[in-house]
């Protein structure tokens, strides 16, 4: 067996795994003869072991408008912040959504939104800031309280509450943003939040997605945004809570165009209604 067939099978097996919707840890094992001449290397045996490690999807981030996302992966699908009745930007119907688990970072109608609606609907746990447990506790939601720099286990993994620099929405509280970990991946969902500094300690997270508000007024703009992304370090982020409203409009392309121009991020915009994997 010559080195041009190791190479083109070596390519082939590459392509299986980068073509594949699965994770396949494809092994090539090359056992070198004993003969040696020349310089030249001989290959008396080889054979591809290609096992299936784990078999899962990628994971699908769909964004419903402002700071609504759903994020599945395996049996797992996490809805954050839910705002769709009176979102003009809103591609789906409360209804339509069951999710398993439901994140609600602050008390404000645009965050809070159709949560106990869809809660009840689903049977979905809430994961939101002890404050609200109240609120939705009154509503008969099976509700997970926390609060800022506490981390939750969970089935797929594990939640912390981040403060987030940003009103409460509801007396006593606080308004919180998310580190989750679903499965291998780890997704920071900062809710409606101002840049501070403390951001940069989220770089230990090591965080694989950042969903970060840019529309500025009530949260982050562009600028402040590319500055989070600069201190956070993620390795791809999706930009939030803009275009909504007249206020918070703003050029995604212009905060991806910074961002990529600052840092390593990748910066993926989608519109209400669309889907991305990671
Ligand atoms: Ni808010
Ligand atoms: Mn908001």
């Amino acid at each position: 067996m010559n080195t041009t067939f190791l190479m083109k099978l070596t390519r082939v097996s590459y392509q299986i795994m980068m073509e594949s919707k699965y994770v396949i840890d494809a092994t090539i094992c090359c056992h070198r003869s004993s003969i040696c001449s020349n310089f030249l290397f001989y290959y008396d045996l080889f054979d591809i072991i290609i096992k299936k490690v784990e078999v899962f999807d990628f994971m699908k981030i769909e964004f419903l408008g402002h700071a609504a996302f759903l994020i599945t992966e395996g049996d797992y699908t996490l809805l954050f912040d839910p705002f769709l009745t009176g979102n003009p930007m809103a591609t789906k119907k409360p209804e339509e959504l069951k999710p398993t688990h439901i994140f609600v970072s602050h008390g404000h109608s645009d965050h809070i939104g159709d949560a106990i609606l869809i809660a009840r609907n689903s049977s979905a746990k809430v994961y939101t800031i002890f404050e609200l447990e109240e609120v939705f506790g009154k509503q008969g939601v099976e509700i997970e309280p926390g609060n800022l720099g506490g981390r939750l286990p969970a089935e797929f993994g594990s939640i912390k509450l981040i403060p987030a620099f940003h009103g409460s929405g509801i007396a006593g509280g606080h308004a919180c943003g998310f580190v989750v970990k679903l499965n291998d991946k780890k997704i920071y969902f900062a809710g409606d939040t101002a840049l501070f500094g403390d951001m940069s300690l989220l770089q230990d997270e090591q965080i694989d997605l950042a969903l970060l508000p840019i529309g500025d007024v009530f949260t982050m703009g562009i600028e402040d945004a590319a500055k989070a992304v600069e201190m956070i370090q993620p390795k791809n982020v999706i930009p939030m809570h803009y275009n909504t409203f007249p206020p918070i409009e703003k050029d995604p392309v212009e905060f991806k165009k910074l961002v990529e121009a600052k840092t390593q991020a990748k910066v993926t915009i989608i519109k209400p209604g669309e889907t991305t994997e990671l």
